[in-house]
């Protein structure tokens, strides 16, 4: 794949014998990502919520795939440090946090009641942070590097409407990364925010996992049955494809792992909007100086010159 790093590049670059925890790992685009880095030879935990699905997802992964499976809330605070915990006893060390649970809870804005925001936010944020303050820690103190897989989406850059309560925590989840990566350089430890577009998994029945706490205000409660019955599209990309681009991603450092270019052109028209937008006046020399601090972010720089010397090649899409 040509955006492959040559060993030794990047934290990641080889991760051969690393092991990766990776959260919502039992299903979908977490069970892609599993399945990708066992082939290339990591080491995998898998931590999910659905405890029915971990013996399944390890059983698919094969009889010599390195494997070791945690049942974990994401936003079980002590639950999370007893599942590193265990990850260590079995592998030693953590190498790649890949937080990647969540639930595609959305609708009208006017529906959205406290328990629909506090379970969104709850995992689809919370989680991320809950294993980035439990397992960065762990990464940093065995100083062997390693890679933050943060699992954002598509709606983060390209927000629609009838999905605040989504849109608003990925969005969140890819500021954040943004804000980290240049931090944990000095770490050796690299940050990729991945933003997939459609992909097939069970999101659409993450109503069965709302915790009877978020059940009495609600207003997404019907919607999230109606979801449920929904059949997923051949037309969504396979959680193994995009696996093994977020793979790709890691071994490349890259900060922005993507999968659709069908995005693309509402992406710029966004961010084409956002400059028009600007105050049409002469910049403050003055100013600018003394904010200098708050006007770029090298790592932007770093992911646009890396890009465009090595323009991602899609698989299938020939060399
Ligand atoms: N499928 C898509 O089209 C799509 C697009 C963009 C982003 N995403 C994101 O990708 C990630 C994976 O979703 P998916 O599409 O594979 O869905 P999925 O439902 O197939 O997988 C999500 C997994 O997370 C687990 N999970 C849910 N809540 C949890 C919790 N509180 N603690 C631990 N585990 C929990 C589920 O049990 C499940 O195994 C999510 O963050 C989702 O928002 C998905």
């Amino acid at each position: 794949m040509a955006h492959e790093a040559a060993p030794g590049t990047t934290p990641m670059a080889d991760v051969t014998g690393k092991t990766a925890f990776i959260t919502g790992g039992a299903n979908g685009i977490g069970l892609g990502i599993a399945r990708a880095l066992v082939k290339a030879g990591a080491n995998v935990v898998i931590a999910d919520i659905r405890e029915s699905s971990l013996a399944e997802a390890k059983a698919s992964l094969g009889a010599d795939a390195q494997v070791e499976t945690v049942q974990l809330d994401v936003t079980d605070r002590p639950g999370f440090a007893r599942a590193a915990d265990q990850a260590e006893a079995r592998f030693g060390k953590i190498h790649l946090l890949i937080g990647n649970a969540g639930v595609g809870i959305m609708g009208p804005i006017v529906d959205a009641r406290y328990d629909d925001w506090d379970w969104a936010m709850g995992v689809n944020f919370g989680g991320v942070i809950n294993g980035l303050v439990t397992i960065l820690p762990r990464i940093k103190a065995h100083g062997e590097g390693g890679q933050i897989v943060t699992t954002s989406s598509q709606s983060a850059l390209v927000p629609i409407s009838f999905s605040a309560t989504y849109t608003a925590a990925k969005a969140a989840v890819l500021g954040l990364s943004e804000a980290i990566r240049g931090e944990l350089a000095a770490e050796n430890i690299g940050v990729s925010a991945f933003m997939p577009g459609p992909v097939q998994s069970n999101i659409a029945m993450s109503g069965e996992l709302r915790p009877d706490a978020f059940k009495a205000d609600s207003g997404y409660r019907a919607r999230e049955e109606e979801l449920g019955k929904r059949a997923v599209s051949p037309l969504w990309m396979t959680a193994d494809e995009v696996g093994e681009r977020v793979l790709a991603g890691i071994r490349a450092n890259d900060l922005y792992i993507l999968t659709h270019p069908e995005f693309a052109a509402g992406m710029r028209t966004r961010f084409d909007a956002i400059l028009a937008s600007m105050p049409d006046e002469e910049i403050n020399q003055e100013r600018a100086e003394a904010i200098g601090f708050l006007l770029r972010n090298k790592e932007f720089e770093d992911q646009l010159a890396r890009r465009t010397a090595t323009p991602v090649t899609l698989p299938g899409a020939g060399a």
